[in-house]
């Protein structure tokens, strides 16, 4: 059925005369044609917290609302009182200025039966046989004698992890242990349990897998930045998206309130909370513990280029649209300059220093800062002048992205790129969440782009697919194939394209907002999907210069369903070529060679499945998986099949 609809698709192209439908039976490679450099860091990726990304996600903590912030203090928590047990649960304030404004007060009024409170986690709590949790509290006794507290991990009646904290004091303490849990379960519950009668004050209560990415302490989830680290992304865009921009201007994203100490971090309410009523996320909160410093030294430990996202003083215009008047903007700006001084400054600096102690004395060498995203109107080119100013007198080497709006045409994205191109834009965010047929038919859009004009950041892009019922919106090969096609067109124009991600880059299976996405995850595992293979396959195979592949003495875009780039890689002496088979049946072709190529073989990496519909899922996570091959070269041809539905990237030693 999907066949039908894609070969359909095609067919209409044929009559619109969209593709020019000559037969192509020959490729070939030009050896000596390199072009423009390509950008080092071109292939990125673009975080945002969104889909349960970051709490519940990529930042490990387990328990949800783990310091009683939320509007609701006890979200997230049930009170136990069984078998007797008496008492009450309250949350006072703290009395001190941190952000960490609210504390839990367990009062136990005798000693008989089960006593506690427990937190079932981010849409379910998972554990791992055998691993190590750490648990870590802030308590104190507020009134009474010997009381001491039981901390478990427990399905249903059957207790996974169990351990006694003794030694609690009148004055508050932080407390560490550790639980090591007896099998692997999810939905499982954190207890901690009070015994002895008594009042007990409790706070910002965490409980972390050991063994997270670089073993670090309140880390992140070793799984999934793995999966991450596996793509050599050359950036990552944080922290958004439309979260940079808030619902309105009080829930803009604040970086200065997501750095130091977490009592010092504001939980704040996820925009993505109540952006959609058909998938409200009434749980969905910002702690915070992946704050700026951590997403710079993920970009970092990734060997990425870090790519914040500020503000610009204009609230989300699809929202509140709220926005900061010329003579107020003050602070916006005050926070970019600041936060160039966190990633850069000495630790002399004011913002230095704060990066310093928080254990990172040396630079995070920022190149790029993004000034709004998906803004728009003159609202947009007024503030974004203001930001300019400032930046480039105080930091001139410093890139600025500016954005393009939501949408990749019409009169607003003509109406910005006119008036950014006019002021010597570096760098444009363009954003299109398109149809397949959509990507298939713009892999040409940046061939006429002006080549002195500004720069592009392809910031956000995944093909939706709408075709049928079942496949809305879903990461199937439909999508992925007509990204690989389109990417194409992207690595052509690598002297205009820059830098290129895919969005959004992680979801909870169980707590997603918006789909597709590039990364699935449940509290157990995570699934890369076909989007992901693909953009790995460009990312770890880019090349310093771009080259020439031709047929019939064109380059190919969409011609008989084929679409192709090539690239030199000036280190490893390569010709890298990828040629994609949109196609519903095997092609045959000869790749021919402008000269003498080294060694006798091509090696050949092949992503393809006979399906348009076929999706990945944590049962089934790689149906549609590259596989690397050998392919003879003969007298400069390399004769090959392509299969149908297939993404093709061929190596050759230079
Ligand atoms: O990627 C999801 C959202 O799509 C982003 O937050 C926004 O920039 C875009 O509209």
């Amino acid at each position: 059925m999907k066949r039908i609809t894609f070969s359909l698709l095609f067919a209409i192209g044929i009559c619109w005369g969209v593709y020019a439908q000559q037969k192509i039976s020959a490729f070939e490679v030009d050896l000596k044609s390199k072009g423009a450099s390509i950008a080092p860091d071109m292939w990125g990726l673009f975080f945002e917290d969104i889909n349960f990304a970051a709490d519940g996600g990529l930042y490990a903590e387990m328990i949800k609302n783990y310091s009683f912030e939320f509007p609701s203090p006890f979200m997230g928590w049930q009170r136990i009182q069984e078998q007797g047990a008496m008492g009450y649960h309250y949350t006072k304030p703290h009395l001190d200025e941190s952000k960490n404004k609210k504390f839990l007060q367990m009062q136990r009024l005798n000693e008989e039966g089960v006593f506690g409170m427990s937190n079932a986690g981010f849409r379910g709590m998972a554990v791992k046989a055998n691993a190590n949790y750490r648990l870590t509290f802030m308590a104190r006794i507020a009134k009474g004698e010997n009381l001491s507290l039981k901390a478990q991990l427990a399905k249903g009646r059957n207790i996974l992890a169990d351990v006694n904290i003794e030694g609690l004091t009148r004055d508050w303490q932080e407390y560490e242990v550790m639980l090591t849990a007896s099998e692997t379960a999810d939905q499982v519950n954190f207890k901690i349990l009070l015994e002895g009668e008594g009042e007990l004050d409790i706070d910002m209560i965490s409980l972390f897998p050991e063994d997270t990415w670089k073993g670090r302490k309140r880390g992140l989830r070793k799984d999934i930045v793995q999966l991450l680290a596996d793509m050599n992304p050359g950036f990552l865009r944080f922290p958004g998206g439309c979260i940079v921009e808030g619902f309105d201007l009080e829930n803009r994203y604040q970086w200065k309130n997501t750095i130091g100490e977490m009592k010092d971090r504001g939980t704040m309410i996820n925009r993505w909370n109540i952006e959609f009523a058909h998938r409200n996320a009434p749980d969905y909160f910002q702690s915070f513990g992946l704050g700026f410093f951590e997403y710079f030294q993920l970009a970092e430990d990734l060997g990425a280029e870090p790519l914040p996202i500020l503000s610009c003083g204009l609230a989300c215009q699809y929202n509140s649209g709220e926005i900061v008047p010329l003579d107020m903007l003050d602070e916006y700006v005050q926070d970019a300059l600041d936060l160039i001084e966190f990633a850069n400054g000495s630790v002399e600096t004011a913002w230095g220093a704060k990066r310093a102690a928080m254990g990172h004395p040396e630079p995070f060498d920022l190149k790029y800062i993004g000034v709004g995203n998906e803004n728009w109107g003159p609202q947009y080119i007024e503030r974004a002048d203001v930001f300019e100013k400032a930046i480039k007198s105080a930091y001139p080497e410093m890139i600025i992205v500016s954005t393009s709006g939501p949408s990749p045409d019409g009169h607003e994205f003509d109406y910005l790129w006119k008036e950014l191109t006019a002021r010597n834009a570096e760098l444009i965010d363009e954003h299109y969440y398109k149809s397949p047929e959509w990507f298939l038919e713009s892999a040409r859009r940046y061939d006429n782009y002006d080549r002195n004009g500004p720069k592009v950041f392809a910031g956000e892009y995944a093909a939706h697919s709408t075709t049928e019922k079942d496949a809305l919106k879903k990461n199937n090969w439909e999508a992925a194939l007509s990204e690989a096609a389109f990417m194409t067109g992207l690595e052509r124009n690598a002297d205009i394209v820059r830098l290129a991600s895919y969005a959004p880059l992680l979801a909870h299976v169980d707590g997603w907002q918006w789909a597709p996405d590039m990364i699935w995850f449940d509290n157990l595992g995570v699934y890369a999907t076909p989007n992901y293979y693909v953009q790995k396959l460009f990312s770890t195979n880019p090349g310093t210069h771009t080259a020439t592949i031709t047929a019939n003495g064109n380059t190919v875009a969409g011609e008989d369903g084929m679409y192709a780039s090539a690239t030199i890689d000036e280190k490893a002496k390569e010709i890298i070529f990828k040629i994609v088979n949109t196609n519903a049946e095997i092609r045959a072709f000869d790749i021919k060679f402008s000269g003498n190529v080294k060694g006798k073989n091509a090696t050949w990496i092949e992503l393809q499945s006979d399906q348009l519909d076929v999706a990945h899922s944590l049962k089934e996570p790689k149906k549609i998986a590259p596989e690397e091959k050998s392919v003879e070269i003969q007298k400069r041809v390399v004769k090959t099949e392509l299969k149908p539905y297939s993404v093709n990237v061929f190596r050759v030693k230079l």
